[in-house]
């Protein structure tokens, strides 16, 4: 961690500690000492996980990963002042070939954890692992080479493409960068490539706003399937697209997957989306992973209220059958002031006194699946 960093997390903790036990906090609540030893409890738990060998089954293993963007510094750009906490105390790993779909609200820290996985954010804290090998403190020149194992597709298909590069050219530049194949090769790889991302070859000259945007999306997949990646973040890929051509994207990432032995990390907020792609789940509220595991298990058992109430919106197909849509209250508070304890609990149904103070434990349930919440569903 880098001494800016390391003095950002400081500061938001000390500050955290002293409002929370200098008796403003905890006015209607008898145990400010339960937080100190709760605070306490992770600080030893992320001290002893560093110790931990690498998981040998992961490709990324991510590890109470944090990342926060300083809004306000002192006068000489010292001290941060205010911190926004985008993605705060996150773990999780995915397996080879896996689909891990990650889902919540607009602004919880989708985007911003698929970008510092693959350091394109330096984590503030935390430690990320990339088959077996720790990535967190890799500098940009030893980052380029693992660069073609590590892609992402973005969101907006119509910013993503340099509009004056032809498809070819855009296609090519990858493949030389990496050297990826010899100089007079390259046509023809990227001829391959683009018939396997469904790319008529006379495409190959023709200019980005010639496209439609399921188009421009197959020439971003294929960009990044370019230097062969083994695991791809593909942010909300979709959701730019019509309804029919998001399932001829989504089938062709399928596709894809299969053939080349992909690992995806999607991230989105089409929860049908989500749960066709996706092999495990996590669920994101304000930076935190507030429910993690198997898809099945994620819909047929969620535990958090937050999870219960998301999939309530799922739209059934089924006419007869009922659904039972649970209306959250309030807006989604800022992450830039989150609510103390649970961050959740200024929406939350089931939410009790200690809610609104001590922030609960990450808990295994089943096997491999996670909550975080005082009063889950059981
Ligand atoms: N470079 C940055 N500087 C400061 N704050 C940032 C920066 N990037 C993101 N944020 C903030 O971090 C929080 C998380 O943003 P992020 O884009 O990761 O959310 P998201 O879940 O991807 O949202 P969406 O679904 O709208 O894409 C937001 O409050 C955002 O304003
Ligand atoms: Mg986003």
């Amino acid at each position: 961690m880098n001494e800016e960093n390391k003095m950002n997390v400081e500061t938001t903790e000390k500050a955290e500690t002293a409002a929370n036990t200098s008796g403003g906090e905890f006015a209607n609540f008898d145990d400010a000492q339960e937080f100190e030893k709760e605070m306490e409890a992770r600080r030893a738990k992320i001290e002893a996980d560093k110790l931990l060998p690498p998981d040998p089954d992961a490709l990324l293993e991510v590890r109470h990963l944090n990342k926060y963007f300083v809004l306000k510094k002192t006068f000489f750009k010292q001290i941060p002042l205010s911190t926004l906490k985008a993605v705060d105390d996150v773990s999780f790993t995915i397996k080879k070939g896996e689909t891990l779909g990650i889902v919540g609200e607009s602004g919880c820290g989708k985007t911003t954890m698929g970008r510092t996985v693959l350091k394109l954010h330096q984590p503030t804290g935390g430690q990320i692992f990339f088959k077996g090998q720790d990535i967190t403190n890799f500098k940009p020149k030893e980052m380029k080479a693992l660069r073609t194992e590590m892609q992402i597709v973005f969101q907006d298909p119509y910013s993503s493409l340099p509009p004056r590069s032809t498809v070819g050219d855009i296609l090519s530049e990858p493949v030389k960068v990496h050297g990826i194949v010899p100089q007079s090769e390259i046509k023809d790889y990227v001829m391959n490539l683009m018939e396997q991302c469904g790319l008529r070859d006379y495409y190959y000259e023709r200019y980005p706003h010639e496209f439609s945007g399921g188009q421009r999306q197959r020439i971003c997949i294929a960009r990044a399937l370019a230097v062969n990646p083994k695991f791809v973040v593909c942010d909300e890929p979709v959701s730019a697209l019509d309804v029919s051509i998001q399932a001829q994207i989504i089938n062709l990432l399928k596709k894809l997957q299969i053939e080349r032995q992909l690992t995806y990390m999607f991230i989105s907020h089409d929860l049908s989306v989500v749960k066709y792609i996706s092999d495990k789940i996590g669920v994101m509220y304000l930076g935190s992973m507030v429910e993690f595991g198997k898809k099945e298990d994620i819909f047929s058992r969620p535990h958090h209220p937050y999870t219960i109430a998301l999939f309530s919106a799922v739209p059934n197909p089924d006419p007869d059958e009922k659904t039972h849509r649970i209306l959250l209250s309030g807006d989604i508070p800022s992450p830039a002031n989150p609510p103390k304890g649970c961050k959740f609990h200024t929406r939350c149904p089931r939410a009790k006194e200690i809610c609104k103070h001590i922030a609960p434990k990450y808990r295994e349930f089943e096997e491999g699946h996670f909550c975080a919440c005082h009063f889950p569903e059981e």
